[in-house]
């Protein structure tokens, strides 16, 4: 985050995926979920798709319905700036490294500990944190701290439903997220550009609001490791870094919990992080977005809460200029 590079650094025009052939299929996949979901699905596939049927490895296909969850203003940004322009500094600071590198990152088997205030604590497999039975597909806006943004077909669960599996008690005010750290799988994780492991967090109310999502896939697909697999947050009115991906610990607590960028640069990073046009990143303006994926002079304004204004009241309380 703290390197600006060129856009779309190692993705060419060829390597655009046409996003008539990702719909079209997309609409066979919908239907197919619905199918499933009604029972109505033929004999050789009576059997509904059991959590252990699951796809795990990248490109492997996932069942799931659609959502109302859409962004309607933009087109999807193709496939291969999707899976091409990523962070995930554990695998290197260029947007091309982790494409490169995170092939390298086993994440079958995956085990996620569980931990804090909350009733039923352990550790668990992917498996058991995700119904997979429930995919859902939602078209949410990713909007990066370095003013660019994304438009992302994510399949996924609402996270409310995977943390509503441990019974959090009163006293958990707080969710912490770390990311699996390896440092023979992970390049970037020997050197300190963070303090490791990637760490993030959100107010319980944020955490179960509707809108955010574990997301497992993405363009109809398991999610690519590039992306953050085997899972990662998706919570689309906050800038990109709160989305943590390859997640490997949950913590309930009481306090607000450390998180990585705001422990590197405090005045740059806060804990809310919420987009915000009216705030400007203490080094460049937040007034509006380049659009990854259709060409390097599509811009757009940024909106308020990335246009998801229905979170707004979760802030009512809250100056956030002073907690930005
Ligand atoms: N999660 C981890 N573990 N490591 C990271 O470096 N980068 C964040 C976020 N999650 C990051 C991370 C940032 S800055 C952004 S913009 C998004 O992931 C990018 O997600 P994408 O690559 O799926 O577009």
């Amino acid at each position: 985050m703290l390197i600006r590079k060129p856009l779309l650094a190692g993705v060419t025009e060829n390597d655009v995926t046409p996003q008539h052939l990702y719909l079209d299929r997309r609409k066979i996949m919908a239907v197919g979920g619905a199918f499933a979901l009604t029972g109505l699905t033929s004999a050789c596939s009576a059997q509904e798709p059991s959590a252990d049927m699951a796809p795990r490895t990248m490109g492997g296909e996932l069942n799931f319905s659609e959502t109302a969850y859409r962004v309607t203003d933009g087109d999807l940004t193709p496939h291969d700036a999707v899976t091409g322009y990523n962070n995930f500094y554990e695998f290197g600071t260029g947007k091309s490294d982790p494409a490169r590198y995170a092939e390298a990152m086993t994440t079958d088997p995956w085990s996620v500990q569980v931990d804090g205030h909350a009733e039923r604590t352990g550790t668990f497999a992917v498996e058991d944190l995700v119904d997979f039975n429930a995919l859902e597909e939602r078209i949410y806006r990713l909007r990066c701290v370095e003013a660019w943004s994304m438009v992302i077909p994510w399949i996924g669960v609402p996270l409310s439903s995977v943390l509503e599996r441990f019974r959090p008690t009163s006293d958990a005010r707080y969710v912490a997220f770390e990311t699996y750290t390896n440092r023979s799988e992970m390049r970037g994780v020997r050197f300190p550009v963070l303090d490791w492991p990637y760490r993030e967090g959100l107010r319980m109310d944020e955490a179960m609001h509707p809108l955010t999502l574990m997301a497992v896939g993405l363009y109809g697909e398991v999610l690519p490791n590039q992306n953050g697999a085997p899972m990662r947050l998706v919570v689309p009115w906050k800038y990109g870094f709160k989305s943590i991906k390859s997640i490997s610990r949950i913590r309930f607590v009481a306090d607000e919990p450390q998180t990585s960028w705001k422990q590197s640069a405090p005045r740059e990073y806060g804990f809310y992080s919420n987009v915000n046009p009216n705030r400007s990143h203490p080094r460049w303006s937040q007034s509006s977005e380049r659009i990854i994926g259709e060409g390097p002079f599509a811009r757009r304004d940024t909106q308020m809460f990335n246009g998801y204004d229905e979170v707004a009241s979760l802030y009512s309380d809250l100056d956030l200029e002073e907690n930005y």
